[in-house]
């Protein structure tokens, strides 16, 4: 039988005639060149069961936790599907989702049978997995996708995050569109996803979906009185960057809560090196719907005093004696713990959401080309 000569040759190699690794018994993570040729012989072994030799899955493991996302990497999981690596993998493929690699690990946790790590990651309070999770599934879980997603998209426990990227997922498929579109035109679809809606619906391929969508869905109004273009148009626009500086600092009011190299008010991120971060579509959408993709440690908080007054804020300070939010003016307020009566993470951004209408299409692609230009040194 193949199996049994081929494990027969295994340990040959293996045992007799390889002298041992000076390395081995040790915990040693680094990848042997003898770990090499055995990973080399299993791979070409037809059949080879990788639980019936302890040496060759040590060598095996070794390989995977030293040379994650390589080639071979992804490889041999697909081959062994060791259940070892389950784990890792899920957090490979979510601190890469945006790239082809984080996409094959998600694809073989699906073929591995152990999407439903991903699944669960959907929910979690990490705001930045729990999008990644949806992304992935968007990519990877073919017809189940519409199944998973949809729920997620209409929960009203999940943040508007997480919701957006539902909804940009399902946009992505047929089956996914003409089920937003069900709730569009029966008027289900929370107010907080109608940009995100617009957008995958407006600009469908189909053309059924694209006019019943111009029907009940509309971006916002620019300066120009006019909706704003689709992203997947304004995307394919060039701006011009000397333009957009004057635009940030004038109509877009933008460095009234941004600071740029030093200048402007601190409220929002410090906008320095945003181009290294976003790619041109995600600038948009951060620009003209922040709710959508509120950024770490910047999430809005509002109090409610005993005596009725309602601040809103970033969290600056939190200590047992007394609270400190930042408004949107950029001043702080300091409120004792024993004069709050409510203190609440709110789900909405506190960059205006409407920040469109003071730009014109030309302002905004001038602006949007501006930002991108803001990179890290070196980049
Ligand atoms: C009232 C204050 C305010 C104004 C005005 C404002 N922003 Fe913001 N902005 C914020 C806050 C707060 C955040 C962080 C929360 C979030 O991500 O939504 C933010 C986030 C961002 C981000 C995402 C940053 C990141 O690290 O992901 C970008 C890009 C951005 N703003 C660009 C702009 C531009 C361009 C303008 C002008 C058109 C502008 N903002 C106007 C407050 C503001």
């Amino acid at each position: 039988m193949r199996l049994v000569s081929a494990t027969t040759a295994l340990s040959y190699l293996l045992f007799i005639f390889l002298p041992p690794s000076p390395l081995q018994g040790q915990e040693a993570e680094e990848v042997t060149p003898k770990d090499k040729l055995i990973i080399e012989t299993v791979l070409r072994l037809q059949n080879f069961d990788l639980e019936s030799s302890a040496p060759a899955k040590a060598a095996v493991m070794r390989y995977l936790r030293a040379e994650q996302g390589s080639e071979r990497y992804f490889e041999l999981i697909e081959r062994f599907q060791p259940a070892e690596i389950v784990e890792s993998l899920v957090q490979y493929s979510l601190a890469n989702a945006s790239e082809t690699g984080g996409v094959r690990a998600a694809e073989l946790l699906f073929a591995m049978d152990k999407g439903d790590y991903l699944v669960e990651t959907t929910t979690s309070d990490n705001e930045t997995n729990a999008r990644a999770a949806v992304q992935l599934i968007g990519h990877v879980a073919g017809k189940q996708t519409v199944s998973i997603l949809l729920p997620l998209m209409q929960n009203d426990a999940a943040s508007v995050g997480v919701r957006t990227s539902a909804l940009k997922a399902l946009g992505k498929r047929l089956t996914g569109q003409q089920q937003i579109m069900k709730l569009v035109t029966t008027g289900n679809l929370a107010d907080d996803l109608k940009f995100a809606a617009a957008n995958a619906l407006l600009g469908s391929t189909n053309k059924e979906i694209a006019t019943t969508a111009a029907k009940h869905l509309e971006l916002p109004a620019t300066a120009d009185s006019q909706p704003l273009p689709a992203l997947s148009a304004l995307v394919q626009r060039k701006g011009d960057a000397k333009a957009g500086l004057k635009v940030f600092q004038t109509a877009g009011t933008c460095n009234k809560c941004h600071k740029v190299r030093g200048e402007g008010r601190e409220v929002g991120p410090d906008l320095s090196e945003i181009g290294s971060k976003l790619s041109r579509e995600a600038m948009y959408v951060s620009i003209l719907d922040p709710s959508a993709a509120v950024s770490h440690n910047f999430e809005t908080y509002s109090i409610l005093t005993l005596d009725g007054l309602a601040i809103t804020g970033l969290l600056i300070s939190q200590t047992d004696k007394a609270v400190t939010l930042r408004n949107s003016e950029g001043i702080d307020k300091t409120i004792d713990q024993e004069d709050i009566e409510i203190f609440k993470k709110q789900k909405t951004s506190l960059m205006p959401q409407d920040l469109q209408k003071l730009l014109t299409v030309d302002q905004l692609v001038n602006l949007v080309e501006y930002t991108l230009t803001l990179k890290k040194p070196g980049n």
